[in-house]
């Protein structure tokens, strides 16, 4: 533990690092218009900070500026400006939020919880970031961050969570959460931190093993093989809009109960959340119900996820 004289030192050390080195410049940290924070939030989950930064988030916004212009986008719309990100739950989860939110986002945890799409994390995102309230924020960089401070080895979300809740420097939240952010991606990182630049340096608990407080859950996956049939028609594919599992609503290709007789274009593995997959993939000469066709030249619009655009590239050799 530390005491509260240790813990209000390190508190400001932590915000006079900020300062010097936190990446305050980035965008959404620069405005608190709600939707922007938000929309942000949400790209940020599975996608880089600088290809949200320099590509989706201005483009996105450009499209839809405001939660009214998504809500009256139709889905297909918000599907083709998210074209490229992946994991389009996210844009789904976007639009229908949207839709029960018009004109502003609900400022409390409770609220916000309630909307598809938005846990805990992003939840209290919202709130610190977007709204600049009192609240303590944990994400991966974060719980990592925590865990060396505190010298935890296994801690479960619920011990994080609280950590961060007795961390917090309730006179300066947002800062304080943006700062542990950026301390845990850019010094203490997951594999050789540079301890010897840590605000943290002396107090932290775990400093001399931090591979020990940094152990990440274990991942159960599942390994699937999956079949699929490509039928052609001069430029167009026969695609079929997905209407449940993960990719509800999307396009995909014919899925084959097995390996088809005909011609196999090729095969490769993709990894997508738990799921770790083998896919074979073949030309077949068969139209399936409610087939919907799609010029090879609008893939990039079209929503289709990353293991489908794989397979379609099978068909240039
Ligand atoms: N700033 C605010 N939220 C962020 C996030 N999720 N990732 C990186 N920088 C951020």
């Amino acid at each position: 533990m530390l005491s509260t004289k240790q813990r209000n030192g390190v508190q400001q050390n932590l915000l006079a690092w900020y300062e010097k080195e936190g990446r305050d410049h980035l965008p959404w940290r620069q405005t608190d218009n709600i939707y922007h924070v938000y929309l942000s939030e949400i790209m940020l989950q599975q996608t880089q900070v600088s290809r949200v930064m320099d590509e989706y988030y201005p483009r996105f916004l450009k499209r839809f500026p405001d939660l009214k212009a998504l809500s009256e986008a139709t889905l297909e719309e918000v599907f083709s400006c998210w074209s490229g990100l992946g994991y389009y739950r996210r844009a789904k989860n976007l639009h229908a939020t949207s839709q029960l939110t018009t004109p502003t986002l609900p400022d409390t945890m409770k609220e916000l919880l309630e909307l598809p799409g938005i846990g805990k994390y992003t939840a209290s995102a919202i709130c610190s970031f977007g709204y600049n309230q009192s609240v303590s924020v944990v994400d991966t960089n974060i719980a990592r961050v925590l865990g060396r401070l505190y010298a935890k080895e296994t801690p479960k979300d619920k011990e994080l969570w609280e950590i961060a809740d007795s961390f917090l420097n309730h006179v300066e939240a947002r800062s304080h959460n943006l700062a542990l952010m950026d301390l845990g991606s850019m010094i203490c990182t997951p594999k050789n931190p540079t301890c010897k630049s840590c605000p943290f340096e002396e107090e932290c608990l775990g400093k001399n093993e931090p591979e020990l407080y940094s152990q990440k859950k274990k991942t159960l996956y599942i390994d699937k093989t999956l079949y699929y049939g490509i039928f052609q028609r001069d430029d167009k594919v026969a695609m079929y809009r997905s209407e449940s599992g993960m990719y509800k609503d999307m396009l995909e290709l014919k899925e084959l109960d097995a390996k088809a007789e005909g011609e196999l274009l090729g095969t490769f593995k993709h990894a997508y959340t738990k799921y770790r997959l083998e896919v074979y993939v073949y030309k077949i000469d068969m139209e399936g119900d409610k087939a919907v066709w799609i010029d090879k030249e609008k893939f990039a619009e079209a929503p289709i996820s990353s293991l489908t655009t794989k397979a379609l590239g099978l068909l240039n050799g």
